[in-house]
């Protein structure tokens, strides 16, 4: 059975391109293959300098998951903290690494050309994606086109450490996300960092307002509507079945439909679609513990897993057995 990895990293609510975009397919992969999954609260400390914020942002986001329908029966879900072993490879890899490696990441490079102060652990976080998708000897990696690169340089990691101390890790391949185009409200990709998403969990009139403001062109009811040109009509078309889609593109191209309609028939959408899981969330909330309970059972078993992978990686370069601990 092949072993299928990814780790969610949570910098703030989730939204629709985050859902269609990654999580849809995480979900339905926990019955194809062996998942793990983890947050990647390692990761997230290279931006969140803020504990309780990353206590709550992890905690958030696994209460999503949940919520969404992440099977913490069929799939292994845990903080990636909690098994610190993944900070051991982490070194170790980092000896196998080119710095001309690193320094071609296109997201490293694009954060400090906005301007970030970059740390060393901004510097090598593919280091650590690495670890994390080789000490679970990680066969498939479903990610984000943006990801890729990170997933080319852990190729390239296990390969380089495979040929100087032996074959211990599989060469991971990527899986990449199909439907990750999402426009957001304003019409460009869905996006945290463009302030134009429409949360997962978001309800009632906060979400009204959201879809409201949709941005559209400005052509009357009486217009007859490019569908294809529309970040709404997009928007509609990932909850509808083809007939609606066919219907609601006939609507568009005939003219006496206004935006407004078109957004009353999205919002119908988004409120069918995720009102279960929005329910099933409050439900999961309540219960204080249920979280930490899945998380810690989650790390216990990734743990496990880890442990085998470095003892064979420690034994390969040359350390003993761990002796204490
Ligand atoms: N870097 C990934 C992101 O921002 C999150 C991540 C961390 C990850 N470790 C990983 C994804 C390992 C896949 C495999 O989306």
């Amino acid at each position: 059975m092949k072993r299928i990895l990814s780790g969610v990293q949570s910098s703030g609510k989730l939204h629709l391109g985050n859902y269609f975009g990654a999580l849809k397919q995480h979900i339905a992969l926990q019955d194809e293959g062996e998942c793990f999954y983890f947050i990647a609260d390692y990761h997230a400390l290279t931006t969140i300098q803020d504990p309780n914020v990353l206590r709550d942002n992890g905690r958030d986001v696994a209460l999503d998951y949940l919520a969404l329908g992440l099977d913490p029966d069929k799939a292994t879900f845990f903080r990636q903290s909690d098994v610190p072993e993944v900070t051991e490879l982490t070194w170790i890899l980092g000896t196998v690494t080119n710095m001309g490696l690193l320094e071609r990441a296109v997201s490293y490079k694009e954060k400090v050309d906005k301007g970030i102060d970059a740390s060393v652990g901004l510097f090598i976080y593919p280091v650590l994606m690495a670890a994390d998708i080789l000490i679970y000897r990680s066969h498939v990696v479903p990610v984000g086109r943006d990801q890729v690169q990170h997933l080319e340089m852990t190729q390239d990691m296990a390969g380089k450490f495979n040929r100087a101390f032996g074959e211990i890790f599989p060469i991971p391949e990527c899986r990449l996300d199909k439907e990750s185009k999402v426009p957001g409200t304003d019409g460009q990709k869905m996006s945290k960092s463009y302030g134009n998403t429409i949360e997962i969990f978001a309800e009632g009139k906060p979400l009204r307002k959201t879809v409201m403001n949709i941005v559209t062109d400005s052509s009357t009811v009486a217009d007859p509507k490019d569908p294809e040109r529309s970040n709404l009509f997009a928007l509609y078309s990932l909850f509808a079945t083809d007939e609606e889609k066919a219907e609601m593109a006939a609507r568009y191209r005939a003219g006496g439909m206004g935006y407004g309609v078109a957004k009353e028939a999205l919002l119908d959408k988004i409120n069918a679609f995720f009102g279960p899981a929005r329910e099933r969330r409050k439900q999961l909330a309540r219960d204080p513990n249920y979280v930490e309970d899945v998380l810690r059972k989650g790390a216990q078993r990734a743990r496990a897993e880890a442990q085998k992978t470095m003892a064979l990686v420690r034994e390969a370069v040359g350390m003993k057995p761990r002796s204490v601990g």
